[in-house]
C-alpha cells in the first residue's frame, strides 16, 4: 500500500502532459471482444484499472499485451463467458464486458459490480437495454446470467434518475452493433468517452450515428468485417480530461502557473469556467491549457452534472480548491449525491466544510495545515493530494494506491511541476507498478506492469 508524504507550500510551475483517458480506454478494451482480428489501442494509460480489466479479458480468451505502439487485444478463444466477482468488484468497468459477450458469444455470466465508496451504483439501465435487444437475463448468486440468439434492434431509453448512464450506454451500444436491424437509443450519455467509444466501434466496421447527442442510432451489422479484412484496427484514445483538470486544480490551489499539454480543451469547458470564476487566467490552444492562478481563489458555486457540465469526477478536487477560497463556496454533486467521503479528511487538513442538503458549504481558510489523512477512493485521493500541496508542513496521505487506479504516476507529474511528494511503500501489498515518467518518455515501456496485490473500490 502506498503512502504519499507531501510537503506543502510550493507554487507549481512548468509544463506537463496529460495521459490517455481511462474512462475511454476501458469500454474500448471490453468492446475488443467484438472484433474478429487484433485491436491496437494507442495511448492507453498505465493504470491499475487497465491491469484489472486486462485480467478479466484474459480469462475471457483475449490476449492482451503492451508494446511501444500501445495495447494489443486479440481474441484467441471464444469459449469463456464468465467474468468473476473477484475481478469485477474491483473495478466497475469490468461490467462493460456483458454487452460485447452477449453480442459476440451469445452467452455471458458476469458478476454484478456491487457497491463502492462513491455510493449507490445500480446497473438496472444496462440490463433494461440489453433485455430490450432480446437478451434473456437472470440474476443468480450475485451474477447476471445472460443468453441471446442474435440480438435484435430496438428503441431504448437510457436516461436515469440522475441523468444518462455512461457505462450503460457503452454496454448497450456495444451490444447493438451486431444486432439485426436498427437500434435507437434515447437518453444516451454524451460524454466524450462515449463519443470516442462509438468512433472506435465505427473504425471496426460498426454503423453508429448521432455521436455526442442524446439520440444514438445503431445500424446492426453481421460482423465487424473491417477488422478481419484489414487485419486489425488501430485507434488512439482521447486525452484524459479528468486527469488534466486535476493537474490544473493542483496548480490553482498553489497559486502557480503551468501548461497541461496533450488535451482537448473543448472537453473541459465546465471545469475551465469554474477556474475562471475562481480568478485564474486560462488560455487554451489546440491541444493545451495554460493556467495562471492569482493568489487565493475566489469562492465558487458548483453543481456536478453529466457532460457538458462539471464532471462528478472533478467534484472532490474542486472542493479541495474551495477550501482556501476568499469566502464561502458551495459544491453539490447531482450525479453521485453521496460522493463526499473526502470531506472529513479535508477537514483534518484544517478545511471548514460542512454538509448541507445535497452538497457541502465550504468556508475558505487562509491556510490549510498538514495532517495525516486517509484516501477512500480514486478522486477523493486526488482531492487530498491537492489540498496537501497547499497545506503548511508535511502531510501524509495514506492508501494513496487508490490514485494508481486512475492516474498514471500523478506524484511524478506533480513533482515535475515543482511539488514535493515522496511515495513510500507500506509493508502491505500494493496495486501496480507503473513505469516512471522517465521510462515512459525515454525508455523501455514494453514490460507488463507487475501485479502486486489487490485494488479496492
Ligand atoms: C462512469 O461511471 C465513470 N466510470 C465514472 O468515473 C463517472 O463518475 C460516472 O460515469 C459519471 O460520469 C467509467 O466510465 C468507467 P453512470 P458509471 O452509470 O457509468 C445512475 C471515475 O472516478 N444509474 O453514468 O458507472 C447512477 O446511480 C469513475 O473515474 C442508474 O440509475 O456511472 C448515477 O446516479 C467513478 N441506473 C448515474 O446514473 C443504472 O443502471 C450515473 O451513473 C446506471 C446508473
Amino acid at each position: 500500500m502506498s503512502i504519499f508524504q507531501i510537503t506543502g507550500g510550493k507554487r507549481l510551475r512548468g509544463t506537463v502532459a496529460a495521459s490517455g483517458s481511462k474512462n475511454a480506454a476501458l469500454p474500448m478494451m471490453a468492446a475488443s471482444i467484438l472484433a474478429d482480428g487484433p485491436v491496437l489501442l494507442k495511448g492507453v494509460p498505465w493504470l491499475a484499472d487497465v491491469d484489472t480489466l486486462s485480467s478479466v479479458l484474459r480469462e475471457l480468451g483475449v490476449e492482451v499485451s503492451r508494446s511501444d505502439a500501445g495495447l494489443t487485444l486479440e481474441t484467441v478463444d471464444t469459449a469463456p463467458i464468465r467474468a468473476r466477482y473477484d475481478l469485477v468488484r474491483r473495478m466497475r468497468a469490468g461490467f462493460c464486458v456483458l454487452g460485447p459477450l452477449l453480442a459476440r458469444r451469445g452467452r455471458a455470466v458476469v458478476s454484478l459490480p456491487g457497491g463502492c465508496n462513491i455510493g449507490d451504483r445500480p446497473v438496472d439501465l444496462h440490463l433494461k437495454g440489453l433485455a430490450a435487444l432480446g437478451a434473456r437475463l437472470r440474476l443468480r448468486h450475485g451474477y447476471v446470467i445472460a443468453r441471446a440468439g442474435r440480438l435484435a434492434g430496438a428503441t431504448i431509453d437510457l436516461d436515469g434518475p440522475r441523468g444518462p448512464t455512461v457505462t450503460g450506454t457503452a454496454n448497450v451500444v456495444s451490444a447493438a452493433v451486431l444486432a439485426k436491424g436498427e437500434t435507437l437509443i434515447t437518453g444516451a450519455a454524451v460524454e466524450p468517452e462515449i463519443v470516442d467509444l462509438c468512433g472506435f466501434l465505427n473504425a471496426m466496421g460498426a454503423r453508429i450515428s448521432g455521436l455526442g447527442t442524446p439520440t444514438i442510432r445503431v445500424e446492426g451489422v453481421e460482423r465487424l468485417d473491417n477488422v478481419a479484412r484489414l487485419g486489425g484496427v488501430a485507434y488512439r484514445v482521447i486525452p484524459d480530461r479528468i486527469e488534466a483538470a486535476t493537474l490544473l486544480l493542483a496548480v490553482a490551489i498553489t497559486g502557480g502557473s503551468a501548461t497541461v499539454t496533450g488535451v482537448v480543451p473543448g472537453h473541459m469547458s465546465g471545469v475551465l469556467s469554474v477556474l475562471r470564476a475562481a480568478g485564474s487566467r486560462i488560455e487554451t490552444g489546440v491541444d493545451r491549457v495554460t493556467i495562471a492562478a492569482a493568489g487565493r481563489p475566489l469562492p465558487i458555486d458548483v453543481a456536478a452534472r453529466p457532460y457538458p457540465g462539471v464532471p462528478t469526477d472533478v467534484q472532490a478536487q474542486l472542493t479541495a480548491l474551495a477550501c482556501v477560497a476568499r469566502g464561502q463556496s458551495t459544491v453539490r454533486d447531482d450525479v453521485f449525491v453521496n460522493r463526499f467521503m473526502h470531506v472529513a479528511e479535508l477537514n483534518r487538513l484544517g478545511a471548514r466544510i460542512r454538509r448541507r442538503g445535497r452538497g457541502v458549504v465550504i468556508t475558505g481558510v487562509r491556510r490549510l495545515t498538514a495532517a495525516a489523512v486517509t484516501a477512500s477512493d480514486l478522486r477523493a485521493s486526488a482531492a487530498l493530494v491537492i489540498a496537501a500541496l497547499a497545506a503548511e508542513g508535511q502531510s501524509v496521505v495514506r492508501r494513496a494506491h487508490h490514485l494508481d487506479r486512475g492516474y498514471q504516476r500523478l506524484d511524478e507529474k506533480l513533482n515535475r511541476l515543482g511539488a514535493r511528494i515522496e511515495r513510500k511503500r507500506s509493508p502491505f501489498a500494493d496495486t501496480i507498478t507503473q513505469p516512471t515518467e522517465e521510462s515512459n518518455h525515454g525508455g523501455n515501456r514494453h514490460e507488463e506492469p507487475q501485479r502486486q496485490g489487490m485494488v479496492e473500490g
